[in-house]
Order: C-alpha cells, then sequence, then structure tokens
C-alpha cells in the first residue's frame, strides 16, 4: 500500500471537483477568442498552487501567453525537480462529434475505463495530468513528506508550438534552475502495464499555397486548358512518398539515426496487439513505411502527413469551377538527429521544385521542435520505475512515443536538464480528437505514485552524492 493511499480516498471527490472547474475554462491557445479565458486559467493555476500550499507563485508575462510559476524551495541539500505542463488546450472541433460538451466535464464508463473516464476537452492533454501534481504536491507538504525542493512551470502555448517559451527560458535560466524536469504530458502502454516514455518525435510543420488562374474559372470553358491548382496540389502530394511509404524529398533521411537490431528486437518485447489496435481504429489493414512495424513507424521513423486541404467549391451541390487557388497544411515527424529547420527549407525547396508551370507556390513555414531521446541508466529514470512498480505491481518499461513536446529539447540544451516523462494517459483517450477523456483510475494513480518519485528520487539523490 503506497503512502498516498488513505488521503487519495479522503479527497477523491474534492480532487474531481476541482479538476472539473480547471477543464470548464475554455483555454483554447489557437484561438485569440479565448483570450480572456486563458488569463482566467492562469490565474486558476496560480490559485491552485497556493491552496496547494506552494510558497511562492507567480504569473510570468511572456510576448504570448502568461507562464504559471511556483516554487518551494526547502533546503539547499534537497534535489530540486521542475515540474513543467501546459493549460492550453486544443480547439474542440468538430464540436457536432461530441458526445458530451467538451468544456463541461462528466464522468462515463468505457470498456477501459470501468472505474469512469473524465469526458472533457484537456482532461488528458494536460490539465487532467498536471493538476496530478498539484494534488501530489499538496498532499507532501499537508504531510510535510517533501524531500525535494519543487518548481512547477506551467505554460500556455503548449498546443500552438511553445513559440514564447525559448524567449522565456533563456531569460530565466536561474529561476528555473533544476536537477531534473518532470513531466506527466504523455501516455503509457496500459493500465496494467505502465511505461515511461523515453523518446519524442520533432516536428516540422508547413503550409503550402498553390497559385494558378488570377480567379476562379468555368470547369467547361477552361477545363484542360489551364492547370488546376488542386489537381496539381494533390498530384505533388502524392509524389511525396514512394510505393514502398518512403518519403522522396532528397535529403530528407540523410540525418536519421538508424536504431540498431538490437534495440528494435527490445523495443519489439513491449506489450502490442495489432488486431486490438486495428480493432480500435475500425480499420482492416495498417499502412506505413516497409520494413517497419507499427510501433517503430510512429515512433522511430520519420513521417510527411498532410493535416488538412482545401480550395475550390465545397458547398452544398455541384459549382462547376477551375478553384484559383489550393491550400493545405504538412506536417512532418523528426527523429533524431533530423532538424527541424533543415527539414523545412528541404521541403520547400523540393515542393516548390514540383510545380509546373501555369502555377506558383508558396511555402509558409509554421512551428517546429527538435526530436528527443533520454537515456534510461540515470536515477530520475531509476526513481520513476521504482514508484511505477510499487503502484502497479509492475515494472515500468522504456517507450518512446510519436508525439512531440518541443520544449524537452529546449530545456536540454539552455538548462543542460534531462526530462523524466511519466506520463498517465492512454493512446484511447482521445487527445485532440472529439470526446477526449481521462481515467479516474489514472489521474488517481498519477497522485499515488508521483509522491513516490519524489521520495525514491531523493534517497537515490542522496546516496549517489555520498
Ligand atoms: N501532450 C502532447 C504530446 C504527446 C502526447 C506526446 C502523447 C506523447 C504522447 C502535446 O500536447 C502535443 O499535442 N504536442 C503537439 C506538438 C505541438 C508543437 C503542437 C503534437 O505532438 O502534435
Ligand atoms: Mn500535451
Ligand atoms: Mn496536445
Amino acid at each position: 500500500m503506497s503512502i498516498a493511499n488513505n488521503y487519495i480516498k479522503e479527497n477523491k471527490d474534492r480532487f474531481i471537483d476541482e479538476l472539473f472547474e480547471l477543464i470548464k475554462i475554455p483555454s483554447i491557445s489557437a484561438d485569440s477568442k479565448y483570450k480572456n479565458d486563458m488569463i482566467r486559467t492562469a490565474e486558476f493555476v496560480k490559485d491552485s498552487l497556493i491552496k496547494a500550499g506552494c510558497s511562492h507563485v507567480e504569473i510570468c508575462e511572456t510576448p504570448g501567453y502568461p507562464v504559471v510559476y511556483g516554487e518551494h524551495l526547502l533546503n539547499e541539500k534537497f534535489p530540486t525537480v521542475l515540474v513543467y505542463g501546459h493549460y492550453d488546450v486544443q480547439p474542440p472541433d468538430p464540436l457536432n462529434l461530441w458526445e458530451s460538451p467538451p468544456f463541461e466535464p462528466i464522468i462515463k464508463k468505457t470498456e477501459i475505463h470501468p472505474e469512469g473516464a473524465i469526458f472533457a476537452r484537456g482532461a488528458c492533454d494536460d490539465k487532467g495530468q498536471f493538476y496530478m501534481h498539484v494534488k501530489a504536491f499538496e498532499y507532501l507538504v499537508k504531510h510535510d513528506l517533501l524531500t525535494c525542493n519543487v518548481k512547477f512551470m506551467i505554460e500556455g502555448e503548449e498546443e500552438v508550438g511553445s513559440p514564447n517559451l525559448g524567449w522565456f527560458v533563456k531569460r530565466n535560466h536561474d529561476k528555473l534552475k533544476n536537477d531534473v524536469i518532470l513531466i506527466s504530458d504523455t501516455g503509457m502502454i496500459s493500465n496494467q502495464q505502465p511505461s515511461i516514455t523515453t523518446g519524442l518525435r520533432g516536428l516540422s510543420y508547413v503550409e503550402v499555397e498553390v497559385i494558378g488562374p488570377n480567379r476562379d474559372l468555368h470547369s467547361g470553358l477552361y477545363g484542360g486548358a489551364v492547370a488546376n491548382p488542386i489537381n496539381v496540389l494533390t498530384k505533388m502530394i502524392a509524389s511525396l512518398h514512394d510505393e514502398n511509404n518512403h518519403i522522396t524529398i532528397p535529403g530528407f533521411y540523410d540525418k536519421v539515426l538508424e536504431v540498431s537490431l538490437e534495440e528494435r528486437a527490445e523495443m519489439a518485447k513491449a506489450p502490442f496487439s495489432l488486431e486490438d489496435y486495428k480493432k480500435a481504429l475500425n480499420i482492416e489493414d495498417v499502412y506505413g513505411e516497409k520494413g517497419y512495424s507499427t510501433n517503430e513507424r510512429n515512433s522511430i521513423r520519420p513521417t510527411l502527413d498532410v493535416n488538412g486541404i482545401w480550395g475550390g467549391y465545397t458547398g452544398e451541390g455541384a459549382k462547376t469551377v477551375i478553384p484559383s487557388k489550393a491550400f493545405t497544411k504538412i506536417s512532418m515527424r523528426l527523429v533524431p538527429d533530423q532538424d527541424p529547420e533543415e527539414i523545412t527549407m528541404l521541403f520547400k525547396n523540393h515542393f516548390e521544385k514540383l510545380a509546373p508551370k501555369g502555377t506558383r507556390v508558396i511555402v509558409k513555414p509554421h512551428h517546429g521542435g527538435f526530436p528527443y531521446v533520454t537515456p534510461i541508466d540515470n536515477i530520475a529514470y531509476q526513481a520513476a520505475n521504482e514508484a511505477y512498480s510499487e503502484t502497479f505491481g509492475v515494472e515500468a518499461i522504456p517507450q518512446r512515443s510519436g508525439g512531440s513536446i518541443p520544449i524537452v529539447y529546449l530545456f536540454e540544451k539552455e538548462l543542460k536538464s534531462k526530462s523524466i516523462l511519466m506520463g498517465f494517459g492512454l493512446d484511447s483517450d482521445a487527445i485532440h480528437s472529439p470526446n477526449e477523456h481521462f481515467g479516474v483510475f489514472n489521474y488517481l494513480k498519477g497522485i499515488e505514485t508521483i509522491p513516490l518519485f519524489y521520495q525514491k528520487y531523493a534517497e537515490l539523490y542522496k546516496s549517489n552524492l555520498c
């Protein structure tokens, strides 16, 4: 029985109610309409940290949305843990696919979450997950059990690529100084099998415009005689993968570090059912790069995906028209040692060359981020593994994830700190999708496991010093 168990049992309803209040504020960083809600959320986070017992909390302005910073420094001899999370969420669209309103959290049982899951935007990514840290911290402060100095840095722009976090981190090296960064913004294999995320993919995100004739044209009068930007764009997109689903951009793979066969064999030991995977997505088969397994395709291999495409007539009925322009948004997930700016340039040069005469192509770079891989032979990993082993009864498995948290690379570069990614979400929790949810089991298990991390990390830190 772990140390926090009784406290969690007694306070479970309050923990859920408080998270509900946080989730109810629509903190959508991508849409400037929600600016006031963003500020209200930052204040809510600040108040929560104060109420949890954090001795100094402030809202730090940035050129964008503010960072909520808190610190609770007890003893110079203690190691310092910096908790990172984000209070912003993805837009909830498409709204009509939600079974309950995205900012009115409710608990519903599911096959995977028989004890119930909280359905709402941000429930898992990342409000539910960073709030576990606030409650774990509250428990430790109340019982005078903290053996680490703790700092919190909860930002409001993660879902739009953390454009101002570099600015903030560069100016606050001293404030953010730490021995390890602790993040719950990823997932684990299942509620029976915890895992620790040891890698994140990088990202290069671009927007493309293909420009044809100076106006929309009658598709009978002009059809066949001028380039149709949508025809052209789709052909260009199709050419970006070859018959083996390799990406055709020259130089794209040049810096990819091939993972050794030994390491791949080790990774393949993680429990995974392809049948369940297909069933959960209602697809007959998976699809991807030749020569790699599903888990490899979405973690150790780079990808290129169209995220959206538009242009021409999409309203009701038929309108015969050759559009003047076509647009798309494309993301490329990157792996070590690919550099997002380099990849963006490779894409731009290649894509612009693909355009036939009679069209013009504009490639606009959006945000990017570096990939990250962390070693497992360090005391933070060991502490996390011991904490999971105690609360789940099985050891955690190291696993590289396909998602991106660009700040993790920046933390290492600027602060020289390693991050330990203790995620409690599941892939099936539908983050970024309609009906996002977070298991009540997962929420409470996080609150139970995190205090053990602090305890074990401090012990290992101390014994490492002598
Ligand atoms: N928390 C996610 C990233 C994530 C989720 C990593 C699950 C691993 C497992 C984060 O909020 C996110 O969505 N990141 C974005 C990148 C960002 C630049 C918009 C992503 O991965 O698309
Ligand atoms: Mn997140
Ligand atoms: Mn996200």
